[in-house]
């Protein structure tokens, strides 16, 4: 957790049409990593994910795979195909299902990130799945899991990200939600923490949406968030 640590960019690219997504893409300066969810995917696909790639961006698809493992194996395969450089799958999803992810990538340049327990839960979740675990507790046991695996990536809080790289003896990407500058409001995240606090606690990729996407001149807080985790 060096000062030289590299903590790269994501912005989630939240939008619902192309021609928004696109006018938004064709603006953006620098090759940071463009998240792309459910509503730009399901809508436009490839036609969305090729475009990302063609304009020299890094593609995170952020799909959140979580199925019988033959299914999430050929899921893996398509992500590939399109040239996503970073996959989200649930840990939820279990062992053999994260071996499969994992056995799929194989060869490839793809990172697989596993979400563990989605920040809308609260302890009713872990009563609802009876489980005898707390929700730290079976968060870090997925994230552990996973990282055993062969996952190469775990999405976290600021909060959990110290207590992850502090309990999981292999290397993984840290990959941080929920940031926002002091002065922004928190949107519906109910804890944020600044780029320069998740770089703190040991984040190496920050994902950003609407700071970026709601601001007047976005490659102007691109730069600013650049310049805070270089
Ligand atoms: O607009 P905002 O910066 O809150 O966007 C954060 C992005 O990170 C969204 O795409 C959201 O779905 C995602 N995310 C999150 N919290 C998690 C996991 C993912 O905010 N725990």
């Amino acid at each position: 957790m060096g000062g030289k640590k590299i903590t790269k960019l994501a912005f989630a690219l939240d939008v619902r049409t192309k021609d928004e997504a696109i006018k938004i893409l064709d603006s953006i300066d620098q090759k940071i990593i463009i998240k792309i969810g459910y509503s730009l995917f399901i809508r436009y696909g490839k036609e969305i994910t090729s475009y990302v790639k063609e304009k020299g961006f890094e593609l995170f698809l952020d799909l959140k795979l979580h199925d019988i493992p033959n299914t999430v194996y050929n899921g893996v395969k398509s992500a590939i195909d399109l040239e996503a450089d970073y996959l989200t799958v649930h840990a939820l999803g279990g062992k053999d299902m994260l071996q499969k992810a994992v056995e799929a990538k194989q060869g490839s340049n793809l990172k697989l990130l596993a979400v563990t327990i989605l920040t809308s839960h609260d302890n009713e979740y872990t009563q609802f799945l009876g489980s005898k675990y707390s929700l730290d507790q079976l968060a870090l046991k997925l994230a552990k899991l996973s990282v055993e695996t062969g996952i190469d990536g775990i999405v976290c809080s600021t909060e959990e990200v110290e207590n992850l790289k502090k309990n999981i003896d292999k290397q993984f990407i840290a990959v941080v939600p929920g940031i926002r500058f002091t002065q922004d409001n928190k949107d519906d995240q109910t804890r944020t923490a600044t780029p320069v606090e998740a770089k703190k606690k040991g984040a190496d990729i920050i994902v950003v949406g609407r700071p970026i996407l709601n601001a007047e001149d976005r490659n102007k807080v691109i730069n600013k968030i650049l310049e805070q985790i270089k």
